[in-house]
C-alpha cells in the first residue's frame, strides 16, 4: 500500500529552511529513513513520507510548524512507531516530525512526586529513573521497553497495570504542545488538583497527535510498592477463565495485573521465544496471570492464597507461583511479546476492544462465534481485569484490514457485538487509521461534529497527522 504522491515540489522549496531550523544532520530524505518513518507496527501498512526532520527543542518544533501551517504542509508526528493503529503513518506524505532526540527527563522532582520529561523518552526509561529514587510511574504497555512516552501520550496507553493504577490519563498533569500553527502553550499546571477552565491536558491526551505535537510532559508519581508476587492460573475453559476475572474484583480484590492469554497465543510465543517456561496441558483453553502488590509481603501472600481458593470455584488447574524475579520476568516476556508473535505467525490483525468487565465471558463466546460466520481464526488475550481484549485475527488472503472488503464485515459485526456489550473498539490502542471507518458504531453524527469542531479549532487547514480519527 503506498500513499499518492505528495506536494514535493511545494516542499522541497522549503528544505533549506528545514535544514536551517533542525541542522543539516538532522534533515532527512534518504530512502532508509523514508522506509522507517512509512510504517509501524500495524499491520503490513505503508505510506512514505517525502522528508524526515528531527528537532532538539520546541522552539525547533515551533519553527517547523510555522513553515508547514504557512504553506498548508502535512506533518505526521512520530514517535517510536510501536503503534497499533496506524496513528505515526504519513498517509498523505508530507512532513515527519520524529521526536527520537528530544528524549531528556528533565527533572524528578521528589517533593512533590512528580516528573518532567521530553517525548522522545523510552518509557521503562524513565519508569527505571524514578524507580532508583523508591517512586513509580504504572503504566506499562508491552512496548515499554521501546516505546515513547510521547506516543503514550497520545494514543493514551494502558497496559497490564492499569487494572490497578489507571492508564496515562491519570497520570499527566500538565502538557506543553505546539500547535498546527506554532504557537506554544501549556494545557494546565503542575498541580494535583484542577477545576480551572477547560481541561485541555485531557483533551490532548490520547488525540492521536491531531491536535498538537507534545513537547514536554509532566506526570504524577506514586511511591513504588516494596512487593509483587505472581501467579500463572489454567484454565479448561475460556469463558470460564472470563468469568474468574471479575469474581475476582467482586470479591475484594484488586490485583495489580490481571492479564488473560488463550492457549494459542501461548503456545504461538512459547514456541516464538523458544520458552518451555509455561508447560501447557492437552485441555488446557486460557491461562490468567495474575499479579499482586503492596508493602507487606505477608498479606500479599494471603491475598494470593485467598485468591487461588476462589479461582478453584471456575475450575482452574494447578497453579504455578513464581518463586523469584527470574520467573517472574520470564512469564512477563512471554505475556508481552504475544503480539509480535501472533502478528509473524499469520494473526495479522488486532483489534483492542474493552467491555465492562463481567460482560468479558460473552464477547469471549461472540467473538468466538463471529469467527466461525465470518470464516477467520482468532486468538484473545490481553487486559481482562479491565475488560480490555486483544482480538488478533488470522484470514486466509487477508493480512491486512484498512480497506479491506473481506475483513470489513467481521469487524462491523465485532464491532456491533462489542457496542450491545456495553463496551468500546479501543481501549488503548488508538482509532488511528485502521478503526476510522468504525468510530460511526459507537458515535452519532451529532458527537462526531463535535470533535470535528474542536479539530478545526486546533487545526483549521488539516495539517497535523490528518485523516487520523476521522476523515
Ligand atoms: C499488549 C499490547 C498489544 O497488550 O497492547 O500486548
Ligand atoms: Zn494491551
Amino acid at each position: 500500500m503506498n500513499n499518492t504522491p505528495g506536494e514535493k515540489a511545494i516542499f522541497f522549496t522549503h528544505y533549506q529552511v528545514f535544514k536551517d531550523i533542525v541542522g543539516e544532520k538532522f534533515i532527512f530524505t534518504d530512502k532508509d529513513t523514508l522506509d522507517i518513518c512509512a510504517k509501524d507496527e500495524t499491520e503490513n501498512l505503508y505510506f512514505l513520507p517525502d522528508i524526515v526532520l528531527k528537532p532538539r527543542t520546541t522552539n525547533e518544533v515551533s519553527a517547523i510548524m510555522k513553515i508547514c501551517y504557512a504553506n498548508k504542509i502535512q506533518v505526521t508526528p512520530r514517535g517510536a512507531g510501536t503503534g497499533l493503529s496506524g496513528g505515526a503513518l504519513p498517509q498523505f506524505g508530507g512532513v515527519v516530525i520524529s521526536f527520537e532526540r528530544m528524549n531528556s527527563i528533565l527533572e524528578i522532582d521528589e517533593k512533590n512526586l512528580q516528573v518532567t520529561t521530553e517525548p522522545g523518552v523510552i518509557t521503562e526509561v524513565l519508569q527505571n529513573a524514578v524507580k532508583e529514587k523508591g517512586l513509580f510511574y504504572p503504566p506499562d504497555p508491552s512496548s515499554k521497553g521501546s516505546c515513547f512516552i510521547g506516543g503514550n501520550i497520545s494514543e493514551n496507553s494502558g497496559g497490564p497495570k492499569a487494572v490497578k493504577y489507571g492508564v496515562v490519563k491519570d497520570y499527566v498533569l500538565n502538557l506543553q504542545i505546539v500547535l498546527p500553527n506554532g504557537e506554544i502553550i501549556w494545557t494546565g499546571a503542575n498541580v494535583l488538583k484542577n477545576s480551572t477552565g477547560y481541561n485541555l491536558t485531557q483533551l490532548i491526551v490520547g488525540s492521536e497527535g491531531t491536535l498538537g505535537l507534545v513537547t514536554k510532559i509532566v506526570l504524577k508519581l506514586i511511591p513504588h510498592p516494596k512487593h509483587d508476587l505472581l501467579m500463572l492460573v489454567p484454565f479448561n475453559n475460556l469463558e470460564k477463565a472470563g468469568a474468574a476475572v471479575s469474581a475476582i474484583f467482586r470479591a475484594g480484590f484488586t490485583p495489580s495485573a490481571m492479564e488473560l492469554v488463550e492457549v494459542d497465543a501461548l503456545k504461538i510465543v512459547s514456541k516464538f521465544l523458544d520458552s518451555n517456561t509455561i508447560p501447557i496441558g492437552d485441555e488446557v483453553a486460557a491461562h490468567l496471570i495474575i499479579e499482586v502488590d503492596g508493602n507487606d509481603v505477608e498479606v500479599l501472600m494471603k491475598d494470593m492464597e485467598a485468591i487461588a481458593t476462589l479461582l478453584s470455584d471456575f475450575d482452574c488447574g494447578e497453579i504455578y507461583f513464581a518463586d523469584d524475579a527470574q520467573q517472574k520476568n520470564e512469564l512477563w516476556k512471554l505475556r508481552r511479546r504475544v503480539a509480535e508473535a501472533v502478528k509473524i505467525d499469520g494473526y495479522s490483525i488486532e483489534e483492542d476492544t474493552v467491555v465492562p468487565r463481567a460482560a468479558l465471558p460473552a464477547l469471549i463466546k461472540g467473538v468466538k462465534q463471529l469467527s466461525i460466520e465470518h470464516n477467520f481464526k482468532v486468538v484473545c488475550y490481553g487486559h481482562a481485569g479491565d475488560g480490555n481484549l486483544h482480538i488478533r485475527i488470522k484470514k486466509e488472503g487477508s493480512i491486512y484490514s484498512l480497506n479491506n472488503p473481506e475483513v470489513i464485515p467481521a469487524l462491523n459485526a465485532l464491532f456491533e457485538l462489542v457496542k450491545s456489550l456495553g463496551g468500546t473498539i479501543s481501549g488503548e490502542h488508538g482509532i488511528g487509521l485502521i478503526q476510522k471507518e468504525y468510530i460511526p458504531i459507537m458515535f452519532n453524527e451529532v458527537t462526531l461534529n463535535i470533535m470535528r469542531g474542536i479539530k478545526k479549532t486546533f487545526d483549521p487547514y488539516n495539517i497535523l497527522n490528518s485523516g487520523k480519527i476521522f476523515d
